[in-house]
């Protein structure tokens, strides 16, 4: 999620952040080169590539839960694999070749924190004994304003919460991407606060859409959608989605993910998306699907309100901001 316009850094914001993270992102800004995200995918040599990851794991494709159904047409399985956002190897949307290198099996997980047992286990392991395994078709909302409807594989988060065991003080899980800047050149880009890191709170991490991915169209997760384990929040911003997690920590703080870091005016925590709060450079009210073009109406939480507004409004939420700050 680049910044095509230099302005909107430079407003009171910057004042009033510490001096160190001003210049962090002063450095960022200037590397990034406002190449911008909206530039369009550059589909050369395009064609999806099933690398993963997880391949283990059998029963591929996994019985549909049709309690999720769509609105729209399922985006085309190439689109969906050769249009992404993996800032660990570029900020371009084109980057699927570049994941190839990356071995997304052996992949360990930790599971650490507040819980009972911290462990770290084998992912396939994790996944098998965490259980729950099936197909759910969400819908997929950048804040870029472009949007995908996606068949996932893979298990409910709350499956893998209830097997970590919280202690009752933790509040929060915070999610880690792996960290090798040899395999992932954009992690050698120091502007960046890698390693790339998202967080829930326990309540929404239990919510029944939160999903583990770890295959997509029936397959195992092709590297530049997250293998061989990846985040899938369908009523929040595609942001919020972490890919390729190696660590769960269970915490009594707030994490501050990584674009949060790097721009917690336009990046919020809740990020839930909203079509009446405008992004600086993308307006919210309405989104194109990627492979037709078309435009639609953004919905309020991405038409997921009836799964989760009741949890808001037990947090106390009422007002709508907060529900991306
Ligand atoms: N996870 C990591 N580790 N690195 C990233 O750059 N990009 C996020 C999210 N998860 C990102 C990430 C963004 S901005 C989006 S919109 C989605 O992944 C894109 O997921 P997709 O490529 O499978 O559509």
């Amino acid at each position: 999620m680049l910044f095509k316009l230099r302005q909107s850094w430079e407003l009171p914001e910057a004042a009033a952040t510490p001096e160190d993270i001003y210049m962090n992102r002063r450095q960022w800004l200037k590397a990034a080169g406002f190449t911008g995200l909206g530039l369009g995918a550059l589909f050369a040599g395009r064609g999806p590539l099933a690398s993963s990851a997880l391949a283990a794991i059998g029963g591929y494709p996994f019985a549909r839960n049709k309690t999720y159904t769509l609105d729209r047409a399922i985006t085309d399985e190439v689109e969906a694999t050769t249009y992404n956002n993996f800032y660990e190897f570029g900020s371009s949307k084109n980057i699927w070749k570049k994941t190839r290198n990356m071995k997304s099996d052996p992949w360990t997980v930790t599971i650490d924190g507040m819980v009972e047992t911290e462990m770290t286990l084998d992912a396939t392991d994790l996944i098998d004994r965490i259980g729950g395994t099936q197909e759910r078709l969400y819908r997929h909302r950048c804040v870029e304003a472009w949007s995908m409807a996606i068949p996932w594989s893979g298990v409910p988060l709350a499956n893998l919460v209830k097997f970590a065991r919280p202690g009752a003080g933790a509040r929060y899980v915070r999610m880690e991407t792996f960290m090798n800047p040899v395999i992932a050149p954009g992690q050698k880009q120091s502007w960046y606060p890698w390693p790339y890191v998202e967080g829930l709170t326990i309540d929404e991490a239990v919510n029944e859409l939160a999903f583990l991915a770890t295959g997509i169209y029936g397959k195992p997760l092709p590297n530049q959608n997250g293998a061989p384990i990846r985040l899938v929040t369908p009523w929040k911003y595609g942001f919020k989605s972490i890919k390729s997690i190696v660590r769960f920590t269970f915490t009594d703080e707030r994490p501050v993910s990584f674009w949060e870091q790097l721009a917690p005016t336009e990046y919020g925590f809740w990020a839930n998306v909203n079509p009446g709060i405008p992004h600086p450079r993308w307006p919210q009210r309405t989104e194109r699907l990627v492979g037709t073009g078309q435009r639609v109406p953004t919905q309020m939480f991405n038409g997921y309100g009836e799964q989760v507004s009741d949890m808001y409004a037990a947090l106390g939420i009422t007002d709508p901001r907060e529900l991306y700050y």
